[in-house]
């Protein structure tokens, strides 16, 4: 294995519904490399997905292993779903497929559950939102992952969904007053269901937010969805 500040070093790599980013981290999470994004090429079928990492890798210099988020329930590598992306990934596998063509080991893991390794403390209840193309959701006991949590696509208010009420197209229509009202009774629709000790809240539009929000509610910068990347390297 190459050695870059003494260390295994890990490519790290964020699909999202509009960009894909990416940043090489040392084995202790310290970014090593710029961060770089391209966009999700249209449509965001597998192939051109597939080729636009390769890109950023080569683009990237050395690295050990790859890190990769994706926008959808993953399982053991296998694409569950990718409501903002596109059918033909469903059952994909993703994780075998990145491996021969970087020839490199791989591991991926849902956006928000990585965004969430990058973010919380490990104790208590932790509830992780990703506000961006679509709405993620990660849920930590201790620092353990109830994996799959989709709160996404349930039912919020009016016969819509999370996802519909507060992902980047309802922003884009609706603007940021209206959209921040909503957000702040959503908040207040996930304590009282999950009792969280602590709610964080990434993705790209989490700057967006401008009302106080709660003490035990904070924001994190949109870069944990690279930098939780090595916590799937830990045993
Ligand atoms: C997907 C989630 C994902 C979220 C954010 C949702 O549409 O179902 O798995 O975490 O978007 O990308």
């Amino acid at each position: 294995m190459s050695e870059q500040n003494g260390s295994v070093t890990t490519l790290s790599i964020d699909i999202g519904g509009s960009g894909i980013k990416a940043m090489v981290l040392s084995a202790d999470g310290t970014p090593l490399t710029e961060r770089n994004r391209v966009d999700t090429p249209k449509p965001a079928k597998p192939e051109p997905v597939i080729e636009a990492i390769a890109q950023i890798a080569a683009s990237k210099g050395n690295f050990d292993r790859v890190s990769v988020g994706f926008p959808g329930v993953v399982r053991n590598g296998v694409i569950g779903t990718a409501a903002n992306l596109d059918r033909d990934w469903i059952n994909f596998d993703l994780r075998t497929t990145l491996e021969e063509k970087l020839g490199k080991p791989v591991r991926v893991a849902n956006d928000a559950d990585i965004q969430g390794l990058g973010a919380i403390s490990g104790q208590g209840v932790e509830l992780v939102i990703t506000l961006g193309t679509g709405f993620g959701s990660a849920l930590f006991v201790d620092g353990k992952l109830v994996p799959n949590l989709e709160l996404g696509h349930h039912q919020f208010r009016k016969g819509e969904t999370y996802e519909q009420e507060l992902g980047r197209a309802s922003y884009d229509k609706i603007g940021k007053r209206r959209w921040n009202s909503r957000l702040e009774k959503a908040i207040a629709a996930l304590e009282y269901t999950f009792n969280y000790d602590y709610l964080y809240i990434g993705g790209g539009n989490a700057n967006k937010i401008t009302f106080e929000l709660p003490p035990n509610v904070k924001t994190v910068p949109n870069v944990s969805g690279i930098l939780g990347g090595i916590a799937l390297w830990r045993e």
